[in-house]
């Protein structure tokens, strides 16, 4: 695959807020010379972004084996000297792994760069896991902890990972409006919190982000949660964009998952037949647009809402070079009905019901 010869530069200079704008792929097109520069910042409470952000999940070993840390500061500059300027993290990921690489990888360049991470989860003194937990002393214990393996006084979106069942929305915001006052965070956000949570944390403080699953293959997102982000002016970073690598066209039916992968109700065997389907349509309007279903399934993400910024996780600088080759797509309005068209009549199996954004967090 040639490479991209976009700059961090050229993206930001470049950048103007114009709705759905993505680079032709390098790799599709086969000729750097035909890519046109990453168009349009999106925003984040307070922050301004790359359209797509990276990431870092995978590095600390979760849909594969945990990969050595200078490949993984390789692959983190390689995303910023491309104009990727969102980092996602999060304290569990090793636990504590994928941090500690990113703390590593943007010693460099930190200024530039908009940091994300999450906390939510206890640990014992082994490190290991040892639960959820949102109460306040938790998550300022956490954010201290994220500081420092991160290398950093602050960092720029700080997310309660999962809430744990008990801590009320108004006592985790209360938390993190403290560490915005302690100038220690910037931005707080939610994940895979019911629409309750968020408007009860929104009104003790503005909730910057809300970061759950959604791909084209599941969009439970799409019933209650994105239209709430909209009302609210909650950007939404979509994780599993890829619908964990499912998208990118590498799994055939023959293929058996190692790790976390083969707990996922959409990609088990007696799903994956009905839901390659989906991928059969994706590859082949990915054929139409000359670019890879990777580059396709992320162009359609960032083409439904203007606050929408995906952050597709990889291990691979062939695979990130592909992803923000996604990044100079553009549909027509017609072309998007179209596709809901379509996709609305493609059944899916082993996604999440719309009452799930309620009861199954
Ligand atoms: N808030 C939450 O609860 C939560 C949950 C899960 C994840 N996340 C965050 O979201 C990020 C992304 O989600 P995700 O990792 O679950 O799913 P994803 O981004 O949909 O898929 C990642 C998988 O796709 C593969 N991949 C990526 N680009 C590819 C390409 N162009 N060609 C072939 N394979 C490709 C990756 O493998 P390679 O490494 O081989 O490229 C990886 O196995 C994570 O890194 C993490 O930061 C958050």
């Amino acid at each position: 695959m040639k490479k991209s010869s976009i700059t961090r530069r050229d993206f930001i200079a470049s950048s103007t807020l114009a709705g759905v704008s993505v680079m032709l792929g390098a790799k599709a097109l086969g000729n750097s010379s035909n890519i046109k520069p990453l168009s349009s910042l999106r925003k984040i409470g307070s922050l301004e972004v790359s359209p797509i952000g990276l990431g870092c999940m995978n590095m600390a070993g979760v849909y594969n084996e945990r990969m050595p840390k200078e490949a993984m500061i390789q692959v983190i500059r390689k995303a910023y000297e491309n104009g990727v300027d969102f980092l996602d993290t999060a304290e569990v990921y090793g636990p504590f792994y994928s941090e500690e690489i990113v703390g590593e990888a943007i010693k460099p360049f930190r200024n530039k760069i908009n940091l994300a991470t999450k906390v939510g989860f206890s640990f014992n003194s082994n490190g290991g896991f040892a639960g959820k937990s949102s109460r306040p002393d938790s998550i300022r214990k956490a954010v201290d902890g994220c500081l420092q393996r991160l290398q950093t006084d602050v960092i720029d979106l700080c997310y309660l990972h999962r809430a744990d069942g008990h801590t009320p929305a108004e006592d985790v915001a209360g938390a993190f409006k403290d560490l915005i006052k302690e100038g220690k965070i910037k931005n707080y956000g939610l994940s895979e919190v019911s629409p309750a949570f968020i408007k009860s944390a929104h009104s003790v403080h503005p909730v910057s982000a809300l970061q759950s699953e959604y791909s084209i293959l599941e969009r439970v997102m799409e019933h209650e949660v994105l239209p709430l982000c909209e009302e609210l002016g909650i950007a939404f970073v979509p994780w599993g964009p890829l619908t964990r690598g499912f998208l990118t066209g590498r799994f055939d039916k023959n293929t058996t998952y190692g790790f976390r992968r083969a707990q996922v109700p959409y990609l088990r065997k007696e799903n994956l037949e009905a839901n390659f389907k989906l991928l059969d349509f994706v590859k082949e309007k990915a054929l139409e647009k000359n670019v890879t279903p990777a580059q396709w399934s992320l162009a359609w993400l960032l083409a439904q809402k203007p606050f929408i910024v995906p952050i597709p996780g990889t291990t691979n600088e062939n695979h990130l070079m592909e992803n923000i080759g996604g990044l100079n797509l553009s549909f027509t309005q017609n072309e998007l009905a179209d596709i809901r068209t379509s996709i609305e009549a493609i059944e899916v199996k082993g996604v999440r019901a719309p009452e799930s954004v309620h009861t199954n967090l």
